[in-house]
């Protein structure tokens, strides 16, 4: 064994012993990684500095589309988060609008505002309301001086669920300490965006929001979030449920997070790797996971997660102020369940499953049964007609001598399932099918203290339906999910290490929806760089250096957006803002026609 391997053993060991409390990545008996989430050393005497005033934290996205009504707006819950880990989710209750039955809304708004100030982890948190997740997402570390930040969230899809009096429930875990000083002050407020008077009434009962969301979470009195937690690759965590018997429509949108031992998971080691080298203290299953969602034992559909990095992971200060994609609001996917309605509309109770293959202590996932009602009818009735599921087709290869050496892991899989609904729409055939395909090239050298991987997931998920008209009304969306990570380590003795990381993080969706008034598509392009380096002393970064640059591209029907920003050392270097809309070769779209089905909600991320 090399010296500065062994050498890095003992440190990792040392990290081991005085781990600090859980944050969204670590764990106080659980091995470690090289990238998990730090809290940043200032010295406190900061906060009394004169010019000491808060930096304001955010997430690069597009603004959410609004209509110049002036909104309704009410503070739901305010409250601190100190010592909350381990103790049951703070809870507010919510009451509609005094208008909610005669007034309708465009947009309904959710925002987290937030301040903190010390020193503390980076903690994942959920919001639920009625049991039904609405929002994950991951604090901002503080600095000594004061941080801010605001997350805002379109919430018009859970428009049935804001109409009667609900429990809103808060789950964020915070260990305050003498060390881990920082308390969460958090504000959720609703606005509600009343529609413009030249609204026309366009909805034809097919298609808008779903009339009822059912929770597919944990609903026990815990000490904890209401997401199941999947501990291991045969680890499944499993809901029951009943839908009415008129449903003509389901959906289920799946929340994922992933923490401890596969925060990172897709830079997770292979086994024979950590074996054949005697590791202790690597992460291993090699990179690849895969969500695995099953009605009653069949697999229904796959989530292949986007690489969320939260903004303690990899280097601290590369998350500050720019935070990284997804972490402020994660990315959730949707699975088209009305294929198998025929399998659960005989009133009895049914079962959503969840697993995740390869999986490590832990994941985070529920889900949210959307489901459209027929008002005419108190019975639709369905079939599926053709399902399949292909296997998952692995390719795997490495070519490493002692602990230098590469590994390549290709991995795709599809699934299509055909249906159809009867109901007072007439008969209606959905077909849905989602192809996955993935890619990580992993290179360690440097004796295995670099690390250097580059993966891609390719996702093409489509639904067809077609009417009684015969006409087809199609959604397709291709997504593609990169990550590429160079990261190399130096130990400096005596529970000290310097560590180099350049990341790079890409989200590119395209959308296309058809159906017979016309196409509508839009595409975002998400691209964030960032360079960071850091002396990490015990559990705390004593100084270092981050730099991040992003560009972010939405283009769509109505409205475009562009932004260029770029920061280092805390500072923004670089600010552009543009929400003019100059189409390129690429960027043309032959046809604006509106599509039907999003009129009332505006610029929802569709079926899908
Ligand atoms: C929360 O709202 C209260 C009342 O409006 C306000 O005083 C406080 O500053 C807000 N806190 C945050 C973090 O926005
Ligand atoms: C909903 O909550 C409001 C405010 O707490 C209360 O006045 C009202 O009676 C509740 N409505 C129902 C149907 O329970
Ligand atoms: C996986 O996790 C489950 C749930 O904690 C546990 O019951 C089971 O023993 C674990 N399996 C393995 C192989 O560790
Ligand atoms: C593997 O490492 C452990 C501790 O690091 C040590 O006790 C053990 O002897 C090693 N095994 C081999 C085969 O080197
Ligand atoms: C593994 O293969 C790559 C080329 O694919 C080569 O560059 C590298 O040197 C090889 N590593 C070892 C340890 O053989
Ligand atoms: C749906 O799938 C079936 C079976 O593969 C196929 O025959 C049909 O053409 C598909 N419908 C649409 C609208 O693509
Ligand atoms: C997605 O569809 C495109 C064609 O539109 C194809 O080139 C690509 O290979 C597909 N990707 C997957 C993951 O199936
Ligand atoms: C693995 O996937 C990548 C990206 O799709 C591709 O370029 C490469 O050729 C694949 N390798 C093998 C051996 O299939
Ligand atoms: C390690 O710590 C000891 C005691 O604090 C100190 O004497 C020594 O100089 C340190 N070594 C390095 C390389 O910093
Ligand atoms: C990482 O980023 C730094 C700063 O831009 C650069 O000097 C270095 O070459 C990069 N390293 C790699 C391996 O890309
Ligand atoms: C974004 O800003 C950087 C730094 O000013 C610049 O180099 C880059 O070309 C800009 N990108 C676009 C698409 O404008
Ligand atoms: C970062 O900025 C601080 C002042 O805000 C300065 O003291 C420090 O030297 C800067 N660090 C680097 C690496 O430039």
């Amino acid at each position: 064994m090399s010296s500065t391997l062994f050498s890095a053993l003992v440190l990792l060991l040392l990290l081991l012993l005085h781990q600090p409390p859980l944050s969204s990545a670590a764990n106080l008996n659980s091995k470690t990684s090289l990238f998990r989430s730090q809290p940043i050393f200032e010295p406190t005497s900061l906060s009394t500095a004169a010019d000491a005033s808060p930096t304001t934290f955010f997430e690069v996205t597009k603004p959410i589309p609004l209509p110049k009504t002036k909104p309704f707006s009410k503070l739901i819950l305010q409250h601190d988060f100190a010592y909350t880990y381990g103790k049951p989710p703070v809870l507010a209750n919510y009451s509609p609008p005094p208008n909610f039955q005669s007034q309708k809304f465009s947009k309904i708004v959710l925002e987290w505002t937030a301040t903190c100030k010390g020193r503390q982890f980076d903690r994942i948190f959920g919001v639920w309301l009625g049991g039904v997740e609405i929002l994950r997402s991951c604090t901002a570390e503080p600095r000594a001086t004061g941080i801010i930040w605001t997350v805002k969230k379109d919430i018009t899809r859970y428009y049935s669920l804001l109409q009667s009096n609900q429990t809103l429930a808060v789950y964020l875990g915070n260990l305050v300490d003498s060390t881990y000083t920082g308390v969460y002050h958090v504000n959720v407020t609703f606005h509600f965006y009343p529609v413009e008077e030249t609204y026309v009434e366009s909805d034809k009962g097919f298609g808008f929001g779903a009339d009822l969301i059912l929770p597919i979470s944990r609903n026990e009195k815990l000490n904890d979030g209401l997401w199941f937690e999947i501990e291991n690759s045969t680890d499944v965590k499993s809901k029951e449920f009943e839908i009415p018997r008129n449903v003509y429509r389901a959906v289920l949108e799946v929340y994922v997070s992933f923490h401890e031992n596969d925060e990172f998971w897709y830079g997770n080691f292979p086994n024979e790797y950590i074996s054949a080298n005697n590791l202790t203290g690597f992460q291993g299953n090699g990179p690849f996971r895969e969500v695995v969602v099953k009605l009653d034992d069949l697999v229904i559909g796959a989530v292949w997660p986007f690489t969320v990095i939260y903004t303690g992971g990899v280097n601290p200060l590369l998350w500050r102020p720019i935070t990284g994609i997804g972490s402020f609001d994660l990315p959730t996917y949707d699975i088209e369940v009305t294929p198998f309605l025929g399998m659960i509309l005989d009133g009895k109770t049914h079962k959503f499953a969840f697993g995740v293959t390869n999986a490590l202590n832990v994941w985070y996932i529920d889900a949210n049964l959307h489901l459209w009602l027929d008002k005419k009818s108190e019975k639709t009735q369905g079939k599926l007609l053709k399902y399949n599921a292909s296997p998952l087709s692995l390719y795997l290869k490495s070519n490493f001598t002692g602990f230098d050496g590469k590994f390549i892991t290709n991995v795709s899989r599809s699934i299509f399932s055909s249906g159809y609904v009867k109901s007072s729409h007439g008969v209606i055939k959905t077909n849905s099918s989602q192809e996955f395909k993935y890619s990580n090239v992993m290179v360690l050298g440097n004796e295995g203290n670099l690390q250097d991987f580059d993966q891609v997931i390719h996702f093409n998920g489509s639904i067809e339906m077609e009417m009684p008209s015969s006409s087809v009304k199609s959604t397709k969306s291709l997504k593609k999910f990169g990550i590429h990570l160079y990261s190399d380590y130096v130990n400096k003795g005596n529970g000290t290490y310097d560590s180099v990381a350049n990341v790079t993080l890409s989200l590119d969706e395209k959308l296309k929806e058809t159906s017979e008034v016309g196409t509508s598509t839009s595409k975002i392009k998400n691209l964030q760089n960032g360079q960071g380096n850091m002396l990490v002393k015990g559990n705390l970064v004593v100084s270092g250096l981050g730099s991040t640059q992003q560009e972010y591209h939405y283009s769509g029907d109505k409205s475009c957006y562009f932004r260029n920003v770029s920061s280092s050392n805390y500072t923004i270097l670089h600010d552009k803002e543009s929400n003019t809309c100059t189409y390129n070769a690429q960027g043309a779209f032959s046809n604006r026609m509106p599509f039907l089905g999003y009129k009332l909600r505006g610029e929802k991320k569709g079926l899908m």
